[in-house]
């Protein structure tokens, strides 16, 4: 770890839990770059929001090994860097990246510690499925996009609805929507081993691994309200908020099931028949003044 990387006790072993998460998830994932050379990983939700990106300067934040950010570049015409704190994802991204033959910066550092520190500007802030929870300043956050977008510049995120953390395997109530100043801290699962597919798209590999994560991660609630408040503190203007009653990719709870037979349904995932509808991810895109 660069020492010159400021990481609070909590930061540093959420690190240490996505490194270890994010090599098992790669090794479920077959022949990344190659599958990427011809398709998106995005999902039509990100792509309604972002608009039309060709040509712009896109900065990804929490890119993980970089699928989205290498498809934003790839297919969508962007041109992207990506920040991740997993030192394990970023070199994950430079590898894909090479497979998949193109070249963009990923750079290795705590998403708050490079706002507030990097010279370049950008005109779009990108984040989606697992960035927000991570921010545990979000004010700060808001202020260093803000900081980092040209004028007129967006921020653009979709997210795993917060309502969706507040229930247990049988949908019964189990955490508080509403949750200050609490960290929620676990070890980061094999999801995509668990979701079977729906986070492979070039393919999967089904693997006899007793994994095991010993490092907690530590994540935080935001509630709808507090994002939105994070944004106007900042000085944004939202322009659009949406809510989605489906969540792409990750089975967020065992009871989830495939929301239909079309190929894109199997890969967004609903509370079982019977059950009302609720909000399973959110989106915002935000302007700065
Ligand atoms: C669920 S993954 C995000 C997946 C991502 N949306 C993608 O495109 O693949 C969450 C990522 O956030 C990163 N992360 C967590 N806290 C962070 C922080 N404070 N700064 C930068 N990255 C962070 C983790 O290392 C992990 O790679």
């Amino acid at each position: 770890m660069s020492p010159s990387i400021p990481l609070t006790p909590e930061q540093d072993e959420t690190r240490q839990s996505w490194n270890l998460a994010t090599a098992a998830h790669n090794a479920h994932k077959k022949d990344q770059g190659r599958w990427l050379r011809q398709h998106s990983s995005l999902f039509p939700e990100e792509v309604d929001l972002l608009g039309d990106i060709r040509g712009q300067e896109l900065l990804h934040l929490c890119c993980n090994s970089g699928q989205d950010t290498l498809s934003l570049q790839l297919h969508h015409g962007a041109r992207c860097t990506g920040v991740d704190l997993s030192e394990v994802a970023v070199a994950a991204a430079r590898q894909i990246a090479g497979d998949a033959e193109t070249t963009l910066p990923f750079v290795h550092d705590e998403v708050l510690h490079f706002l507030n520190h990097t010279p370049a500007r950008f005109d779009v802030v990108f984040g989606s499925y697992g960035f927000l929870p991570w921010m545990h300043d979000l004010r700060a956050v808001t202020r260093g996009i803000q900081r980092v977008l040209r004028p007129g510049g967006r921020l653009v995120v979709v997210e795993f609805h917060p309502m969706a953390w507040s229930f247990d395997a049988d949908f019964h109530l189990r955490d508080p929507y509403f949750a200050p100043g609490t960290f929620f801290s676990d070890p980061v699962s094999d999801y995509v081993g668990a979701a079977g597919g729906a986070l492979s798209p070039s393919g999967h590999k089904e693997l006899e691994t007793d994994y095991v994560n010993p490092h907690r991660s530590h994540a935080v609630q935001h509630t709808v309200a507090d994002i939105v408040n994070a944004l106007i503190s900042a000085g944004m203007k939202i322009e659009r908020l949406e809510e989605w009653p489906w969540s792409n990719g990750c089975r967020l709870n065992p009871s989830l099931v495939e929301r239909g037979p079309e190929e894109l349904d199997r890969r967004r995932f609903v509370p079982p028949a019977g059950l009302p509808s609720i909000p399973l991810m959110v989106g915002v895109v935000a302007q700065r003044a």
